[in-house]
């Protein structure tokens, strides 16, 4: 499938006015067509096609290039759309839903006969999230179907944390991108199993595993998030994933990273250095310096990440250099997302 040209929504600066909800109309109504658009969520833009639709699902991992094993999530704006999707409600998913949808926490429970096969990927669980964002929710409703979206991003590259990345990405690949400015928390959701008895974290994400502990107790962790050697439970989470074009090194001592450029230098390689606010302007000597948030505020961390790893492509940066952040609350997703776009490689 290829547009000539993708259609293009602006309701940046959303009010909630008329004219801002004649475009996302116009938008849904594509989606119940069986098309493709991309929109804004508070985590990272989605690629969005009606979840009950099978053909339409398709069209979501050919835009993308996408496995075909990689299971997508299911957004909705009310609860009641769960009844159609899955069979069993635990306990725990009812707490967890209380205290953070709508919000960064995607779910996964047993699925129910209605959601299309290609979403859950030959799963007999399927993802289930809440958004959190004026644009998303508008969307959703207008469309009255449950809608199924992966960030909008072609595989394996950052997601897309502004319109202009999706267009980068996917232009003449879907029927339209509904622009609603920058992405707020600017990494992908949490993914929570809750149909284990006790639940399971694929991946972190906005709301913390820590946070998560103090709804309901125990959180186990998928082995693979610790150790290499373990093959994730997730299918997605075993992918090279929001990768720049230049090999990104992650490295923990700051004096070794201007080493590291110096020597880079020498052998004639275009240099970026992954930096925060706090450090800018000590890494001279490299070509491309991207200064990511504030260490005093992760959320500034994650919010800036995939649009800074996509600057080092702007400029041809062939080696990059990254500080490090701490494993705990949001820094645990954050060095996640840095070490897959590593190849998986853990800090020099
Ligand atoms: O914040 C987000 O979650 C964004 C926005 C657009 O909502 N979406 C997103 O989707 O990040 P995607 O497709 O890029 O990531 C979905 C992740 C993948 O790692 C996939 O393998 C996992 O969720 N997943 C989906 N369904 C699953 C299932 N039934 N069992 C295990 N993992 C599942
Ligand atoms: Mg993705």
């Amino acid at each position: 499938m290829s547009y000539e040209q993708t259609k293009y929504w602006s309701v940046d600066n959303f009010s909630g006015s008329e004219e801002n909800l004649q475009l996302i109309k116009e938008a849904a109504l594509w989606i119940t067509k069986g098309e493709v658009v991309a929109f804004p969520t508070e985590t990272v833009y989605g690629l969005g096609a009606n979840a009950l639709d099978e053909r339409a699902v398709k069209r979501i991992f050919e835009a993308k290039g996408r496995p075909s094993d990689n299971p997508l999530i299911v957004h909705i704006a009310e609860i009641d759309q769960l009844r159609e999707l899955v069979s069993d409600i635990p306990e725990n998913a009812h707490l967890l839903m209380k205290q953070f949808w709508p919000g960064p926490l995607t779910l996964i429970f047993k699925k129910k006969e209605a959601v299309a096969p290609s979403v859950t990927a030959g799963l007999d669980t399927v993802a289930v999230r809440m958004p959190d964002h004026p644009v998303a929710r508008e969307l959703l409703r207008a469309a009255g179907v449950p809608v199924a979206a992966p960030s909008a991003n072609l595989s394996g590259k950052p997601s897309p944390t502004t319109a202009g990345h999706v267009f980068h990405d996917l232009k003449g690949r879907i029927k339209g991108i509904v622009d609603g400015g920058q992405t707020g928390v600017g990494l992908e959701s949490t993914v929570l199993d809750c149909s284990k008895d006790v639940p399971v974290l694929y991946r972190p994400g906005g709301v913390t595993k820590e946070e998560l502990e103090e709804v309901v107790g125990k959180v186990d962790v998928d082995p693979s998030l610790l150790s290499d050697d373990e093959t994730p439970l997730s299918p997605g989470m075993k992918y090279t994933h929001y990768s720049p074009a230049g090999t990104l090194y992650l490295v923990r001592e700051k004096e070794r990273i201007l080493e590291l450029v110096s020597q880079a230098k020498a052998d004639g390689k275009c240099v970026g250095v992954l930096t925060t606010e706090e450090e800018n302007g000590r890494y001279e000597e490299a070509d491309v310096v991207v200064p990511c948030g504030s260490r005093t505020d992760l959320a500034s961390v994650a919010t800036a990440l995939y649009g800074s790893l996509r600057k080092f492509d702007e400029h041809g940066a062939e080696v990059i250099f990254s500080e490090v952040f701490p494993y705990e609350g949001l820094g645990s997703a954050i060095m996640n997302r840095l070490e897959k776009a590593a190849g998986g490689q853990t800090p020099l």
